[in-house]
């Protein structure tokens, strides 16, 4: 299972991340996820001390010289867009509840793919791990897919794209689909979430026929309460992990039907 996770600022990306994570280790996966939004949150929405003293990946600036033979920062110039990066997820993920993480952080752009050595690890890092057939792989996004550009996340099972109910959100899921198809990406699912009544899930699917929903999650206070108290959402809410397990099937099915080009 490889899934990357994408979707408007403020939807529930991480915290459907970190519930996927945690279900899919509790199934038996091995599971590793990697952050690669630049706001890395993912290690504290699934409950680890003191996240913010891990150093994300594009800041190592020796270990990106090391691998791509180019400095963070260095500006254009020449670098391997392939570097080594085999030994990473062994040596620098961080465990939490039997799921690991790599906070990678990639770094944010302006515009269509950014072609810098950090980057070209994270990008080497998420190929590296989608090549790797027993782990499930979750990569929480940023909202879009161009800052990894292409041949990396489009050779997923499938790309989720979260929204919640409202008009913003489901402009950006229309706006991720046209650039998931510019890729010839045609493993794109939505995830709807923060669903509280049956209008919520109706608007999403009368606004956005041309997407298959893998799931619904519905709001519960005690998602946000967690979230403020430090821990993960998974255990939660009964409500919500049950969704997020349905979501899991349905995407699982969706995979073993779905041609992968
Ligand atoms: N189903 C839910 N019910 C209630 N609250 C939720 C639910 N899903 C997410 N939230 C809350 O919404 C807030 C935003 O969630 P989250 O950080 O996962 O969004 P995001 O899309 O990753 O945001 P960003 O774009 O900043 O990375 C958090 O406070 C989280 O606890
Ligand atoms: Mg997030």
């Amino acid at each position: 299972m490889k899934l990357a996770i994408t979707g408007k600022g403020g939807v529930g990306k991480t915290t459907f991340t970190a519930l996927t994570c945690a279900t899919l280790a509790r199934q038996g996966y091995e599971v590793f996820a990697i952050d690669a939004d630049p706001n890395a949150t993912l290690l504290g929405c699934l409950g680890y001390p003191n996240p913010e003293t891990v150093e994300p990946l594009v800041k190592l600036a020796d270990l990106i010289e090391e691998r791509t033979g180019a400095r963070p920062g260095s500006g254009g110039g020449m670098f391997r867009m392939n570097p080594f990066v085999a030994d990473i997820p062994a040596e620098y993920a961080r465990e939490i509840d039997g799921v690991r993480v790599l906070v990678a952080s990639a770094v944010k752009t302006g515009g269509a793919g950014c072609y810098c050595p950090e980057n070209a690890m994270v990008r080497a890092l998420i190929s590296h791990l989608l090549l790797e057939a027993d782990v499930a792989l979750l990569v929480d996004l940023e909202a879009g897919i161009e800052h990894l550009g292409r041949g990396t996340v489009d050779s997923v099972d499938q790309l989720v794209i979260v929204t919640e109910p409202s008009r913003a959100s489901v402009e950006t899921v229309k706006r991720i689909q046209r650039l998931a198809a510019d890729i010839r990406l045609h493993r794109v699912a939505a995830v709807g979430n923060r669903i509280r009544t049956a209008a919520d899930r109706e608007f999403l699917k009368s606004a956005l026929p041309d997407i298959e929903f893998a799931g619904f999650i519905p709001y519960d206070d005690r998602i946000c309460d967690a979230e403020r108290a430090g821990r993960p959402p998974a255990g939660a809410s009964p409500a919500v992990d049950e969704a997020v397990e349905r979501t899991i099937r349905i995407l699982e099915d969706k995979r073993n039907i779905t041609p992968s080009h």
